[in-house]
């Protein structure tokens, strides 16, 4: 994963590549470093542990002037964190520095051969072996960096974007791609390249993106030079860079989790704008429009996603085979993608990423785009690597996503699945009247009814305070609820680090029933649904095993409520959009829990928002 970015240009680059890291950060966190090349033509390395703020700390009172720097905040694959494994390396001549996000696979047959060749490396990382090949060849040929970039990423096995510094031509900026992104901004005589948009916007009017094996060359005379492995130029469409990619504040929460919640009511709202028509009945997403033939003849649908988007693609499983009565399966992009999939011409792959830079997922779209599959992205990042490699999709418009644990993109993400199901299910003919025009209410009330949810804000904050000695956590819910609880027991590992499983309620007596005790507790998705009265047999379970029951319910319920030990009471709404409302309680849960453990909500330890490595 790791963010890179890297400045060349007439202003001082170190401020724009720490800011450009701090935009950087939900790639990862476990520490960061900074190159800097000064007019005097040295190279200038800082390191440390930790976040980017502990690196700006470090920066206070050293010599950080210079034009032409590369800086990286890193989450660790090869190598513990710590200041010796944080990026930038440098070759053991001291002639190259570089950053890297990605994997290099064939990292340790080059590190033996460089070591019989006599390079003395300082970390275990990968990057630092990449460098120093850069080295190595370099020193055997009069070549130029370009050239001996050429030479060894062709060598490479692996996942890079990199950032090079060449001291040999301190009036450049070098720069090379493959399946990890990069974009390079493009300035007054000035050059900005980065992980993604985010460092460039404000710096910047013009962006490009690198292509897959392709080297950039940036003078400080504002040239660029883009060529592929083979040395043939390539050229790129030139982009403005969007002029609202503002920058993401808390506004007076206490952390962005939270607000991120609180947003779900505004966020749901604009991902149905012009979309959700309540007045005239109906659900229009462009991409269906533009592409009905090739959907309707859809015989399969297959959804590709991790994480929370995959437990988003579950609930769009069950949306997609109610309504369009298509099969559909939800898949892990990651074992998708080794797992020989059978995959037709007549199928359609979902792909949903908050990110839309997943490596797995992406994998997993190139995979079935080889095999003729048509492919749909449900992203958030507008003009991310996901929406660039599918046929078409729908954004979700959430808006920025900070937060590590993923909120309103899970419930942006099931909006958009359903309706896009909705939509599929009419132009089909398999969804009726009365049915469709349910929805299309239901659908836009969801905003407010959202809002009715979030003043349980209080009293989940109480209720949380009691489950911190908690050491494992069940989840439990069925039909679309399921993947609900799943969702709400990742959210709790995610930001507490209790253990926490989701199951679906009646699975619990074929193992998980073991577990209960009056020290566990369990959460339980028991609104009024079809299921209701087998939800209300599961809870009677828990409780004849002195579990300690927290359930969802529906306003009005008694029930259940009559015998849980606490309940937390939510508008009714259609079944299959349970998920959207009952999200709400199982993210604030997980986050006051954490809170009132201490935990780092935003940026939790181990995990990083963009998982760029497979
Ligand atoms: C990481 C994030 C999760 C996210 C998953 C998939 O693990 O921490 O919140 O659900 O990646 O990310 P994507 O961007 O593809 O939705």
């Amino acid at each position: 994963m790791c963010g890179i970015t890297g400045y060349l240009g007439g202003r001082e680059a170190c401020p724009i590549l720490i800011d450009g890291l701090r935009q950087l950060e939900y790639r990862g966190y476990d520490s960061a470093g900074i190159a800097l090349v000064n007019e005097c033509g040295e190279l200038h390395v800082y390191k440390e542990k930790g976040k980017v703020q502990d690196l700006e700390a470090g920066l206070a009172g050293k010599n950080i002037s210079g034009h032409l720097g590369i800086a990286h905040t890193r989450w660790a694959t090869h190598g513990e964190p710590s200041a010796v494994n944080a990026h930038p390396h440098v070759s053991s001549s001291g002639r190259f520095a570089i950053v890297h996000n990605g994997i290099i696979e064939n990292y340790a047959v080059i590190r033996r051969n460089l070591e019989k060749k006599g390079y003395a490396f300082k970390s275990s990382t990968d990057t630092e072996v990449l460098v120093q090949l850069i080295d190595y060849v370099a020193s055997c040929s009069d070549s130029d960096t370009v050239a001996v970039l050429q030479e060894v990423l062709d060598e490479i096995v692996g996942a890079y974007a990199i950032a090079l510094i060449d001291m040999k031509y301190p009036d450049r900026l070098f720069a090379a791609r493959k399946s990890s992104p990069l974009a390079v901004g493009i300035g007054d005589d000035e050059f900005i390249v980065a992980s993604d948009i985010s460092p460039i916007a404000g710096n910047a009017d013009k962006v490009m993106y690198l292509g897959d094996e392709e080297i950039a060359e940036m003078h400080r005379d504002g040239s660029l030079h883009i060529v592929n492995l083979s040395n043939a130029e390539c050229r790129h469409e030139i982009l403005a860079v969007p002029k609202n990619l503002g920058r993401t504040r808390k506004d007076g929460f206490d952390h962005f989790m939270l607000k991120e919640i609180f947003e779900q009511p505004s966020s749901l709202t604009d991902c149905m704008r012009g979309r959700v028509d309540v007045v005239g009945k109906t659900v229009t997403l462009s991409a269906v429009r533009e592409h009905k033939d090739r959907l309707l003849a859809a015989e399969r649908f297959i959804i590709v996603a991790c994480g929370t988007s995959w437990h988003a693609g579950l609930i769009g499983k069950q949306m997609i085979e109610n309504f369009c009565r298509i099969p559909a399966e939800t898949v892990y992009a990651s074992e998708f993608r080794y797992s020989n999939p059978v995959i037709r011409s007549s199928d359609v792959v979902i792909a949903i990423s908050q990110s839309g830079e997943t490596a797995d997922t992406l994998a997993a779209v190139e995979l079935a785009r080889s095999k003729g599959a048509f492919i749909y992205g449900i992203c958030n990042a507008v003009g991310s690597s996901i929406p660039r490699a599918t046929d078409t999709g729908s954004y979700i418009h959430v808006g920025p996503e900070i937060g590590v644990a993923s909120t309103k993109a899970f419930t942006g993400q099931v909006t958009v699945l359903a309706m896009l199901a909705l939509d599929i299910a009419r132009e089909k003919n398999t969804i009726d009247d009365r049915t469709y025009a349910g929805m299309i209410e239901e659908l836009a009330s969801i905003p407010e009814k959202m809002r009715v949810v979030l003043r349980t804000n209080d009293s989940i904050a109480s209720l949380a305070k009691m489950f911190t000695y908690a050491k494992n956590f069940i989840y439990l819910g069925r039909g679309y609820s399921y993947p609900a609880a799943l969702e709400g027991a990742l959210k709790l590992k995610e930001i507490s680090y209790i253990h926490a499983e989701g199951y679906p309620a009646a699975e619990m007596k074929h193992g998980p029933i073991a577990l209960i005790d009056e020290e566990m507790p369990v959460v339980i998705i028991a609104t009024h649904n079809a299921l209701y009265e087998k939800i209300l047999s599961n809870v009677q379970e828990i409780k004849a095993r002195k579990g300690r029951v927290i359930a969802i319910v529906s306003e009005g319920d008694t029930a259940i409520s009559d015998i849980a030990d606490t309940v937390i009471e939510i508008p009714e709404t259609i079944e299959c959009l349970d998920p959207l409302l009952v999200s709400v309680p199982l993210q604030l849960l997980a986050y006051h829990i954490a809170v009132c453990k201490g935990k780092d909500v935003d940026r939790p330890r181990n995990l990083a928002k963009s998982v760029t490595v497979e």
